[in-house]
C-alpha cells in the first residue's frame, strides 16, 4: 500500500526559535525517520512575501531556513524539501482556490487579524487569501497528514472546508487532511508566559541559532513565578511550566519525572541544568552549516519531483474545472 503524505512548511522570515522546533521542525524529523510516510517540508517563500522584507535578504533567509531543516536531522534522500516559488503549480491552484473561497472564513482567521494589526501600513490582498495557498500546498500533493504547531489549526479548518467544497462542486478530487501537533504545539515566550513564543517579541524567543550564553541568560532570566518549588500548573505557575514542558520535550522525560528529580530544590539549580540541556540539544544549529551551493542543488531537484506531481495534479483540476490543457 502506498504510504500516506505529509506536508508542511516554514516561512523564510528570519531567524527559528524554540516554538518553531518544538512545536513543528523536530516533529518533522521524527515523521521522516519513522519511514511511515512520503515527507514534504518544503520553503514557504510565497507566504513570506506578504509582509514586508528586503530583497536582497530573502536568499538568505530561504538558505538559512534549508540550513536549519538539515542541521535539524531532516535528510533530501528521505524528504523532498523544495522552494514553494520554484515548484509555483501551487500559486494556480490557490488562484482556483480563492474563486470558491468565502471572503468571510477569510476574515475569521486569527493570523490575518493578527498581522493586519502588527502591519497596519501593509494590509495586503496575498495576506488576506494566505489560507488558499495554504491549503493549495496541502491539498496539491494529497497531503494526509500536516505536521505544526497549534496556531496554523484554523489554517487546516480552512483547507479541509475548501477541500470538501471543491470535491462537492466539481467531483472528488481532493483528500482531507488532519493536523499532527506535538505535546509542545504552544510554547509561551520566556518574559512573558501568557504569550507564545513568537519573532515579534525577540526578548521572549530562544533562537536556534543563539549563542551558549545568550541561552544560559534567556533560560535564567525566564519570568517564574512566585513560590519556588518545580511543579506543572500551567493556571498558576504558567512560567516553570512552560520551562518544565521545554525540559520535557528536550530530554523526552515525563514531567512527573522532571518535578520528582527537582523535589526540595529551587528554582535555580532546575534553571541552571535547563540551560545546559538547552545548549546541547541546540548545538547542530549553531555548527552545521551547508553550503550554498549544495543547498541549491538539493532545492533544484526536489522542485523537480514537485513539478511533477503538481502538474499531474493540476490537469485533473482542470479537467474537473472545463478548461483545457
Ligand atoms: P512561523 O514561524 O510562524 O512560520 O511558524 C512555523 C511553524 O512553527 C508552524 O508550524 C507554527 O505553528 C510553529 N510555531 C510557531 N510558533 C510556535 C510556538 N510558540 N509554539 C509551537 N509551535 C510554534
Ligand atoms: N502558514 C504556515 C506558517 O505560518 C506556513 C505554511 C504555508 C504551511 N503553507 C503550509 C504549513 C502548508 C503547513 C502546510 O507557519
Amino acid at each position: 500500500m502506498k504510504k500516506p503524505t505529509i506536508v508542511s512548511g516554514i516561512q523564510p522570515t528570519g531567524r527559528l526559535h524554540l516554538g518553531n522546533y518544538l512545536g513543528a521542525l523536530k516533529n518533522f524529523v521524527a515523521l521522516q525517520d519513522s519511514g511511515e510516510y512520503n515527507c514534504i517540508f518544503f520553503i514557504a517563500d510565497f507566504h513570506s512575501l506578504t509582509i514586508d522584507f528586503d530583497p536582497k535578504q530573502k536568499q538568505r533567509q530561504i538558505f538559512d531556513l534549508v540550513n536549519a531543516y538539515l542541521a535539524a536531522g531532516l535528510n533530501p534522500k528521505k524528504s523532498l524539501i523544495f522552494a514553494q516559488s520554484q515548484a509555483p503549480d501551487c500559486a494556480e491552484l490557490a488562484w482556483i482556490l480563492n474563486t470558491i473561497t468565502p471572503i468571510g472564513e477569510l476574515e475569521r482567521m486569527t493570523q490575518y487579524k493578527d498581522k493586519a494589526k502588527e502591519n497596519k501600513e501593509n494590509i495586503n490582498a496575498g495576506l488576506f487569501t494566505y489560507p488558499a495557498l495554504m491549503a493549495a500546498d496541502i491539498i496539491m500533493y494529497d497531503a494526509a497528514f500536516v505536521p505544526v504547531g497549534e496556531d496554523q489549526v484554523q489554517h487546516l479548518e480552512f483547507t479541509r472546508m475548501i477541500s470538501r467544497k471543491f470535491n462537492n462542486k466539481f467531483g472528488q478530487t481532493f483528500i482531507e487532511t488532519k493536523p499532527l501537533l506535538t505535546k509542545t504545539a504552544r510554547l509561551m515566550s520566556l518574559n512573558d508566559p501568557e504569550k507564545k513564543m513568537s519573532k515579534s517579541i525577540p526578548n521572549g524567543c530562544l533562537f536556534l541559532d543563539d549563542s551558549p550564553a545568550e541561552i544560559e541568560k534567556k533560560i535564567k532570566t525566564a519570568v517564574t513565578d512566585s513560590g519556588s518549588e518545580v511543579k506543572y500548573d500551567a493556571q498558576n505557575k504558567p512560567g516553570i511550566s512552560n520551562l518544565l514542558d521545554i525540559y520535557s520535550a528536550l530530554t523526552e522525560k515525563s514531567v512527573s519525572e522532571i518535578e520528582n528529580k527537582y523535589k526540595g530544590k529551587n528554582y535555580g539549580q532546575f534553571k541552571s541544568d535547563l540551560a545546559k540541556i538547552a545548549v546541547d540539544a541546540l548545538e547542530p544549529f549553531r555548527t552545521n552549516k551547508t553550503s550554498d551551493a549544495k543547498i541549491k542543488s538539493i532545492l533544484g531537484a526536489a522542485a523537480k519531483k514537485a513539478q511533477k506531481m503538481s502538474a499531474a495534479k493540476m490537469k485533473e483540476v482542470k479537467n474537473k474545472l472545463g478548461l483545457l490543457n
